[in-house]
């Protein structure tokens, strides 16, 4: 059998117990931070995709129903709250703020509209689950990482329908504009499409990762110190005299006369028990002299 050395015992279980906090210390840190810039980009997300309703809102309530009152000669998109929302969020979006907000449907009145794959899983997710309001997550997208909201748009008004039923309900004006194939068919209380809004994540993944790195590499400079100042005491202290002692007495132990004196060095532990075997060993051999002097152990007899 194979039984190991104080010394690997040591550095073993130094080693074992660094690992496992450099990986625990690194992967809580890393579930930290990530959860602190997820909740961070859904913040933004809540606020921004609130903006949007009410502009679709103020659309709905506003601006729509100037449309019943003016002849069907000229349509103007302004007055549709898809159109209203996107539009705004089109320049929300513009310059260093990438935050993209649609409005998705499988059969779009714009082409522009059509769901992409993404967007088709969620209206099937959506559709598959009535009770779901809302899904958000993160996606990875044009080498992007993306967190993103998304709700499902169901409809839920009458005034919808004038322009999303059948192209013949539908304003003529529109119909000249957006063509009678598309965007049509659409059902009272269908879920047809999603509202999607994204914020960019890509930096603040980034910077995690960066603390992350930076956190474990400290800890592993700590933890290397740590380990050879440790081990070097050990040596010095404990298992360089220990080893040495045991030598030693093992010589000592094999060959009863003229074995050298035992070390007397490293920690006070060890210098006990180096006295004390020497001490053992001088009264073990004044024993073993008086056993072989003829009558020396007689007991005053
Ligand atoms: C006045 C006609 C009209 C009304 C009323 C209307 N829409 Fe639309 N809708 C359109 C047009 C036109 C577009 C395309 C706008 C564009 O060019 O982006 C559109 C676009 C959309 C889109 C984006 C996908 C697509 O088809 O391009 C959704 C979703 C949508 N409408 C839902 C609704 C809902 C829900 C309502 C009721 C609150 C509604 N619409 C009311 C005309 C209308």
């Amino acid at each position: 059998m194979n039984i190991p050395t104080i010394r690997s015992v040591i550095r073993r279980n130094l080693l074992f117990v660094f690992l496992i906090a450099l990986f625990a210390g690194g992967g809580g840190f890393y579930l930290l931070l990530e959860h602190a810039a997820m909740d961070d980009a859904e913040e933004q997300a809540r606020i921004l995709l609130s903006s949007a309703m009410a502009i679709r809102g103020y659309t709905d309530t506003h601006i729509l129903p100037n449309l019943t009152a003016q002849p069907d000669s000229a349509f103007h998109e302004e007055t549709v709250p898809s159109f209203a929302a996107q539009t705004v969020f089109r320049s929300v979006s513009a310059g260093d703020n990438a935050y993209t907000y649609r409005e998705a449907a499988l059969n779009p009145t714009a082409p522009t509209d059509r769901a992409g794959p993404f967007e088709v899983d969620l209206i099937r997710q959506f559709r598959g689950d009535a009770a779901l309001q809302e899904t958000r997550g993160t996606i990875d997208q044009g080498g992007q990482r993306l967190f993103y909201l998304a709700r499902p748009i169901r409809i839920n008004d009458a005034k919808c329908i004038i322009c999303h039923d059948t192209p013949a309900r539908a304003p003529k004006a529109m119909l000249a504009k957006y063509g009678p194939n598309n965007g049509f068919g659409w059902k009272f209380h269908e879920i047809v499409g999603v509202q999607l809004l994204t914020v960019p994540v890509t930096q603040q993944f980034r910077s995690t990762l960066q603390l992350v790195a930076i956190l474990m590499g400290g800890l592993a400079l700590i933890f290397a110190i740590a380990y050879f100042a440790l081990s070097a005491s050990m040596e010095a202290a404990v298992v360089g005299p220990l080893g040495a002692l045991a030598d030693a007495a093992e010589q000592a132990s094999r060959s009863t006369a003229g074995a050298p004196a035992l070390p007397q060095d490293g920690a006070r532990e060890i210098r006990t028990l180096a006295e004390a075997i020497q001490r053992l060993r001088v009264s073990l051999a004044k024993a073993l002299a008086q056993l072989s002097q003829p009558g020396g152990d007689t007991d005053g007899r």
